[in-house]
């Protein structure tokens, strides 16, 4: 799909097709189509009852007029509409526009900014977005849309949107292959073949590597599984010197199957979600590559699967992480916080001013705060408060839990070791955050983002489609592009 900007009078343009976005109450936009056209479509529009309420679409056709079909689709009240209701309004009427076979379209938006302009392109190419692959039938056999005529909007704006939204639907594509597909093995081959097609660095480490580094809370999750665990390390380094230094990491559970402290059936379906963190992990190392920003950018990921077996890590076992820590397991089901121990140490050594983290922690998480917002935790003010603006744009949800509560931290320290892998029924999401904070290194400016909930869809929405979401590609990539400036 080409996305182009149109600077001139739409009432030479020879489209047959045209989406046009209008507020609630405020059909004027549509002069722009020229006067005939606009008089028949607000008719037609007034006959389908067309308030402009977000997400109400309608197809309007205009037999013999120039423009042969015209897409209203409301954006909801003025002052409630953000970049966000953008991005969804155009992925809905890309949807729409795609079922139809429409090939080719002009887009009039009421407002238009350069931050408009990207997140219009970004919500077409996310909603442009199908995961297909295993369907054999001639359904998907769907015309694809060459061609997206955006009135006078800024075409920089559209390259940066079309890079976040396609590293956005990679990261998803990731996330939608199943656990014999993606596992930790094949999952380390896909990062090294994006760093190849991206001109990245990559390392990855191998079971024997990760235990002779001392990695042995990664390796320990890893073991019960047939298929070994891998550590994977990309780096993009900009020409002349850094800016900055930051590292990402992603929690990267090929599967999650609980391990001994097996998962009931209904709870272990869609656990070859749990490798969201790292999916968006190369997601944004591959914008990164592409955006160049002056910052070094470290993405890690700790891949392994989370099985029960006769070699599988147990409840009980106390185990040394990279940083030297001791960490008692009370539950094999706690396990992304166990592989990223060693993630975090391993960040930490790079020596980074800052560190996000993404993982699909804690269904505790999604029980505070809903499925569709990511759990917030830092130790720093400054770091966090960043992050939530832009995370406000990006439209990604994030809400700040709180770090604070020593009683609470207490439930993590108890026990043999250092650490214990649980805390208990309450507060799930808090004391997970504060056993990753164990394994941050002194002086390090750190967020972690529990993304249980908002990395996984369970139904179509705006521009997600149900399954994979690529949640934090946007926000992270953002973020690393504002210390460049
Ligand atoms: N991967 C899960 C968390 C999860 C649950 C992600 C639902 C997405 C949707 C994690 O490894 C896990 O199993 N967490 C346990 C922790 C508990 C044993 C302390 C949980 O949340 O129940
Ligand atoms: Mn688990
Ligand atoms: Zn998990």
């Amino acid at each position: 799909m080409e996305i182009k900007a149109f600077a001139d009078d739409p009432k030479k343009l020879t489209v047959k097709s045209a989406v046009v976005l209008l507020f609630e109450g405020d059909t004027r936009p549509l002069s722009r189509l020229g006067r005939g056209i606009s008089a028949k479509a607000r008719k037609a529009l007034e006959a389908l009852n067309f308030k402009g309420k977000e997400g109400q679409l309608e197809r309007v056709p205009l037999p013999g007029q120039r423009v042969e079909v015209l897409y209203a689709v409301g954006l909801g009240k003025k002052e409630k509409v953000d970049l966000d209701t953008y991005r969804r309004a155009i992925a809905t009427a890309v949807k729409r526009l795609k079922k139809d076979g429409v090939e080719e379209a002009l887009v009039i938006s009421p407002r238009i900014d350069a931050k408009i302009s990207q997140a219009l392109a970004e919500g077409a190419v996310l909603g442009s977005y199908t995961f297909d692959k295993y369907k054999t039938s001639k359904e998907k056999e769907r015309k694809e849309i060459k061609r997206l005529l955006i009135h006078k909007a800024d075409d920089p704006s559209f390259k940066r949107g079309t890079i976040l939204a396609e590293a956005q639907n990679y990261a998803r594509s990731l996330v939608n292959e199943p656990g014999n597909v993606i596992n930790p093995i094949t999952l380390a081959e896909e990062a090294k073949r994006l760093a190849k097609e991206f001109k990245l660095q990559c390392r990855v480490y191998d079971e024997k590597e990760i235990q002779d580094m001392g990695m042995l809370a990664l390796w320990s999750v890893g073991k019960g599984s047939a298929t070994p665990p891998r550590f994977i390390h990309l780096t993009y380094k900009p020409r002349g010197k850094p800016k900055d230094r930051i590292v990402i990491v992603g929690k990267g559970l090929t599967f999650d199957s609980g391990g001994l402290n097996i998962k009931p059936g209904d709870y272990m379906r869609t656990m070859k979600m749990d490798k969201s963190g790292a999916c968006a992990v190369l997601g944004i190392m591959r914008a990164i590559a592409q955006l160049k920003p002056r910052v070094e950018v470290h993405g890690i990921i700790g891949a392994a699967e989370n099985m029960p077996s006769g070699t599988a890590y147990r409840p009980d076992d106390i185990i040394r992480a990279k940083n030297g820590k001791y960490i008692e397991i009370d539950n094999t089901d706690a396990e992304g916080r166990v592989t990223l121990a060693d993630a975090l140490s391993y960040a930490s050594e790079l020596k980074p001013s800052k560190i996000i983290d993404m993982a699909t922690l804690t269904g505790a998480c999604m029980v505070a705060l809903g499925e569709y917002t990511a759990g917030l935790f830092t130790n720093s003010r400054r770091f966090a408060e960043e992050i939530k603006r832009i995370a406000k744009e990006t439209g990604e949800r994030v809400w700040e839990l709180p770090m604070d509560d020593e009683r609470l931290r207490k439930k993590i320290k108890k026990g043999p070791a250092d650490v214990v892998n649980t805390g208990g029924r309450y507060g799930g999401a808090i004391t997970a955050a504060m056993f990753l904070e164990e394994f941050v290194g002194e002086g390090i400016e750190w967020v972690h983002l529990d993304i249980a909930g908002p990395a996984w869809s369970k139904e179509e929405y705006g521009y997600y489609t149900q399954g994979g979401t690529g949640f934090g590609v946007r926000t992270c990539v953002e973020y690393i592009m504002g210390l460049s400036s």
